[in-house]
Order: C-alpha cells, then structure tokens, then sequence
C-alpha cells in the first residue's frame, strides 16, 4: 500500500509511522506534505529519503485553493492511503470525500470526549483520572469517524498540559502504526492498547 502523510509540524507521528512501515512491509511512505514549508518533519522525511511537498495555505486566496493545490501533488504520487499526522488544517467535505474511506487521523483524545483544540488542559480542567489518543478514519465532521484504535494513560497528580501531552505522545508513537498495519491489511477491528 502506498501511504502518503500530512504534517504541519515536528512530524514525529509521520517518523513513528515510517519506521513502522520500514519494519513491517505493511507498505510505504510516498510522500510526506505540509501546509507549512517550514515544517520540521518536512527536512526529517527528505532526509530519509521519502519525497516531500508543501503548499503554504497562508499563500492561497481559499481554502479550496490551497486543496487544488494540496491534492495535485498528493495524487501525482497515486496514494493508497492517507495518514493525517499532527496536521492542522480542516479539510473541506470536498477533499474529505475525494479520499472517503482511506484516510487516517490521530487526535490527543479519547473521542468522542474532546473533540477540538485544547484536549489536555480540557482534561484536567474536567478532573479526569486518565486521557489518550484516538486513530479515526476522517469524515465531514471534525474529529467524528468510525475510530480505528485508541490508547489510554492516567492523568497523574500535578500534571500539566505539558506533561499529560508527553505521555500521551509516546502513545500516539505505538497506537498510529498498529492502526496502519492492520488498516493497510484491510482489517478496521479497533486497535485499543492498554
Ligand atoms: C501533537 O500534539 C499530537 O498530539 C498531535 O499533533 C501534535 C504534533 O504531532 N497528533 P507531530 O509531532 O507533528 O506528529
């Protein structure tokens, strides 16, 4: 399976998705893009060798502009699947539905519970004794697809958004790849880690 991966940041869900697929066979990555050129990950990908592209969405005068343009170099590669990575902008039902039924994301929540920014200061504010992450396939609407997997950690005593986030991080890290390999395989049995 030929796996592209959209990013706007450090990309080190991209990186743990790519180890995996170097590991595993599962498939591979073919292109790692970004709505900022200036993205970490996007000189983390290129310097293993995986093409990159970005398109600046700050550039475009809409959002469907800065798609047309995503998507040109996102087709130009004939993906199989689409990985959501730390990516940051809401894609419009139009893009969502050119990809229906193969494209990934990873939010910091256990969804439907924070969908949205913020998820881990929304946490502890609530008093919640234990946050994660959720794999989802992406529909029209935010951060609401049939979930693929998930991975839950407590929320300690005096944790901070910062640390609540490292620690679901690191689960993001496993819980992502798990989710791609059986994805890639065609199975969609949830993965739910401990
Ligand atoms: C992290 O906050 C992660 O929880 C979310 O996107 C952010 C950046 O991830 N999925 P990455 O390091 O760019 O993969």
């Amino acid at each position: 399976k030929r796996v592209a991966i959209l990013i706007s940041g450090g990309g080190s869900n991209m990186l743990a998705l790519v180890r995996d697929m170097g590991q595993g066979g599962h498939a591979e990555p073919v292109l790692v893009a970004s709505n900022d050129p200036a993205a970490g990950g996007l000189a983390k990908a290129a310097a293993l060798g995986i093409p990159t592209a970005a398109a600046d969405h700050r550039a475009f005068p809409s959002r469907e502009a800065f798609e047309a343009a995503l998507s040109e170099r996102i087709e130009a590669v004939r993906p199989d699947i689409l990985c959501l990575a730390g990516f940051m902008r809401i894609l419009t039902p139009g893009f969502v539905r050119r990809y229906d039924g193969r494209m990934l994301n990873i939010h910091p929540s256990l969804l439907p519970k924070y969908p949205g920014l913020h998820t881990h200061a929304r946490a502890l504010a609530a008093g919640d004794t234990e946050a994660g992450c959720t794999v989802h396939e992406v529909t029209a609407d935010l951060d609401a697809g049939p979930i693929l997997g998930q991975a839950r950690v407590p929320i300690l005593p005096g944790d901070t958004q910062e640390t609540l986030a490292a620690r679901v991080l690191t689960q993001e890290h496993r819980l992502y790849p798990a989710v791609l390999r059986r994805f890639a395989a065609g199975d969609r049995t949830p993965v739910l880690l401990p």
